[in-house]
């Protein structure tokens, strides 16, 4: 795929720079976790300070509705542990307080600017955002959109394709490294295992049906297994309600469809959760009182015997609720059978390379992605919009 870069760009001293990421965090007890998003896109803003631009960062935390949907004050102090010159923070993104710190910002300056999913706009899919506030306010403000957030290219939305179809897009720093790195992923050698956990089922059921005849297996883990058991009739007591109550149960009739594949692999067994201790539960003995947070000890045996043999392995999600003591069992041995195994490994996903980096550290996979989704719909051969925008702009001036 061709794109534009920053090598692309002769002199950027003095020019109004507005810059993409995707810093959209994990939250532990209302705090803003450290992670690879940060680290790696304070990269691109430093090569960007040091070119001398004025830069005005843009991002998204959370979902509209959800306990991670938060401002990003705290994010621009993490940003600044890693950038040469501390970021700051404005709390506006298209009033009179935005627009000022905009004008009056200095060549070398960093901003970043308020939750963009505080705007309606952000949150809703459309055809054309041309008309959207975020669109016609930035683009004749801007020189340059350095669209650096892989992780989000795959949703079309006003600060995606809105801004990358009005004012001239190249990738930053970020997204060409992951960009370089799936060109390089055209032949994927079998057997082929996906791991698939997390707590955004859709996404992973979206990539199991497009993939299904081009996988060995797929192991699941986290709300995708307990979907899966669901969908074969098993009820989990507490777990199932729980997940009635979130709405994930609205993948159970898609999931029917490839659930009694031979391909699918599904718990024999889970962790539950009693007074702060781990409990081993045959899924015979459900449904219980009591929350599902890991997968059982003869599960975790089953898929590590399943890695051992595999030439490909791509993981996504953790696979058990890693954060809370004594059930990080099936995210942490799986991913030490990952890292042991001879295969090709790809990793995507906020929360899976937290884990990746808690318990094998990233150096012993071939390559970590910082995307979830996008990496998802990317395995599953979807077009995704931003990365088309990019193409566009490539073609545009003839690379
Ligand atoms: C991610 O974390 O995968 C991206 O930031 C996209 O987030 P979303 O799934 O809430 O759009």
């Amino acid at each position: 795929m061709k794109f534009l870069t920053l090598d692309n760009v002769k002199d950027l001293n003095g020019r109004l720079v507005l810059l993409r990421i995707d810093i959209n965090s994990p939250i532990l007890k209302g705090k803003i976790q450290n992670n690879e998003r940060i680290k790696e896109h304070a990269k691109t803003i430093n090569e960007l300070i040091r070119k001398k631009a004025k830069v005005v960062i843009i991002a998204h935390q959370g979902r509209k509705g959800q306990s991670d949907f938060t401002s990003l004050r705290e994010h621009s102090k993490l940003l600044s542990r890693y950038t040469i010159k501390r970021i700051r923070f404005v709390d506006d993104i298209l009033g009179n307080k935005a627009l000022m710190n905009i004008y009056n910002i200095r060549s070398g300056q960093v901003i970043l600017l308020e939750n963009l999913r505080y705007l309606d706009e952000e949150n809703k899919e459309m055809s054309n955002y041309d008309n959207s506030k975020l669109v016609l306010m930035f683009k004749d403000l801007f020189d340059l959109f350095v669209f650096d957030g892989f992780s989000v290219s795959h949703r079309n939305s006003a600060s995606v394709t809105g801004l990358g179809n009005n004012i001239i897009t190249i990738a930053g720093r970020v997204m060409e490294k992951e960009l370089n790195h799936l060109n390089k992923l055209e032949n994927i050698k079998r057997p082929y295992v996906m791991i698939l956990g997390g707590d955004k089922p859709d996404d992973v059921v979206n990539l199991i049906e497009s993939k299904i005849n081009s996988v060995d297996y797929v192991l699941t883990g986290g709300i995708l297994a307990e979907l899966c058991l669901m969908a074969k009739g098993v009820d989990l007591g507490a777990k199932s309600a729980y997940i009635r109550s979130k709405g994930y149960d609205d993948v159970i009739p898609r999931i029917k469809k490839f659930v009694n594949s031979e391909k699918i692999i599904i718990p024999y067994d889970f962790a539950v959760e009693k007074n702060n201790k781990r409990i081993e539960m045959g899924v015979k003995l459900f449904p219980s009182k009591l929350l599902i947070y890991d997968l059982g000890k003869r599960t975790i045996l089953n898929y590590k015997s399943i890695i051992i043999h595999t030439s490909t392995i791509y993981m996504k999600g953790p696979l058990s609720h890693y954060e809370i003591k004594g059930f990080d069992h099936a995210t942490k041995e799986i991913l030490k059978a990952v890292a042991k195994s001879k295969a090709f490994s790809i990793v995507g996903g906020g929360h899976t390379l937290d884990s990746v980096n808690k318990y094998i550290g990233n150096k012993k996979i071939n390559y970590t992605s910082l995307a979830g989704g996008a990496l998802l719909d990317y395995m599953a051969g979807k077009k995704l919009p931003g990365l088309m925008i990019l193409e566009s702009w490539a073609n545009r001036f003839d690379l």
